[in-house]
C-alpha cells in the first residue's frame, strides 16, 4: 500500500470528507431517451461533474478526466425522479486522484430511493500550463476508507497494466 501523504505537494494531506461532493438533479424530459428514461450519457456527464468537483476541491487545481472504470447502470431512472450523486476521493497518487461516484434515484411521490450507478473516475490535476502537477496526500479516516484506498491501489495496478490507450 502506498503512503497516503504526497511529499511533492506543498499542501498538507486531507481526509476524503474534506472534498466530498453531493449534487442533486431533477430528471427533465430533455434528459430522457425515447423510453422516457434518463439518457446514459447525461448520467455520465453528471457523474463526471460531481467527481470533478471533488477532485478540484482536493487538489485546489483544475483537473482533467483521464479514465473511467466500472461504470454500471443497474436500474433505469425515469423522468420526474430526483438523482443524487455522491462523490468521494478513494486514492491519490502524485498527480492523479481516483474518485468513487454513487448515483441514487428517488421517486419523490413514493420516497423510494435506489442505488442506480457506481463508477470510479480518475482525474489529473493540472498546473497553469495544463501539465500534471502534484496533489495533496489523502488520509483515509475510517475502516471503509482504508479499504477503499487498498482496493483503489489494486484497481490502478490493473488499469495501468490493461490500459486501452493506444501508443
Ligand atoms: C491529463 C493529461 C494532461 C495527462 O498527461 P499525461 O502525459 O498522460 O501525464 P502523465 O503520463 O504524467 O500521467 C499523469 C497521471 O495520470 C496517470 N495515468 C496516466 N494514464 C493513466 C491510465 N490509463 N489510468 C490511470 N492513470 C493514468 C499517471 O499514472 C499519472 O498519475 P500519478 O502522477 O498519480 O502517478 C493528458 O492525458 C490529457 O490532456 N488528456 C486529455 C484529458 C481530457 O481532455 N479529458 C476530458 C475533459 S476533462
Amino acid at each position: 500500500m502506498s503512503e497516503p501523504a504526497n511529499p511533492q505537494s506543498q499542501t498538507p494531506a486531507k481526509p476524503p470528507a474534506a472534498s466530498a461532493v453531493e449534487m442533486t438533479e431533477l430528471v427533465l424530459p430533455n434528459d430522457a431517451n425515447l423510453l422516457g428514461n434518463l439518457l446514459g450519457g447525461r448520467m455520465m456527464h453528471w457523474m463526471d461533474i460531481a467527481g470533478g468537483m471533488a477532485a478540484i476541491r482536493h487538489a485546489n487545481r483544475n483537473v482533467a478526466t483521464i479514465v473511467v472504470d466500472c461504470l454500471d447502470f443497474r436500474h433505469p431512472v425515469h423522468v420526474g425522479e430526483i438523482v443524487t450523486l455522491k462523490a468521494k476521493l478513494t486514492w491519490v497518487g502524485r498527480t492523479s486522484m481516483e474518485v468513487v461516484i454513487h448515483a441514487y434515484a428517488e421517486n419523490p411521490m413514493s420516497g423510494t430511493v435506489i442505488l442506480t450507478n457506481t463508477a470510479y473516475f480518475t482525474f489529473v490535476a493540472l498546473d497553469d500550463a495544463g501539465k500534471p502537477t502534484p496533489v495533496p496526500g489523502l488520509t483515509p479516516e475510517t475502516d471503509a476508507e482504508r479499504q477503499e484506498w487498498q482496493a483503489a491501489a489494486e484497481r490502478r495496478r490493473k488499469r495501468l497494466s490493461n490500459s486501452c490507450r493506444t501508443p
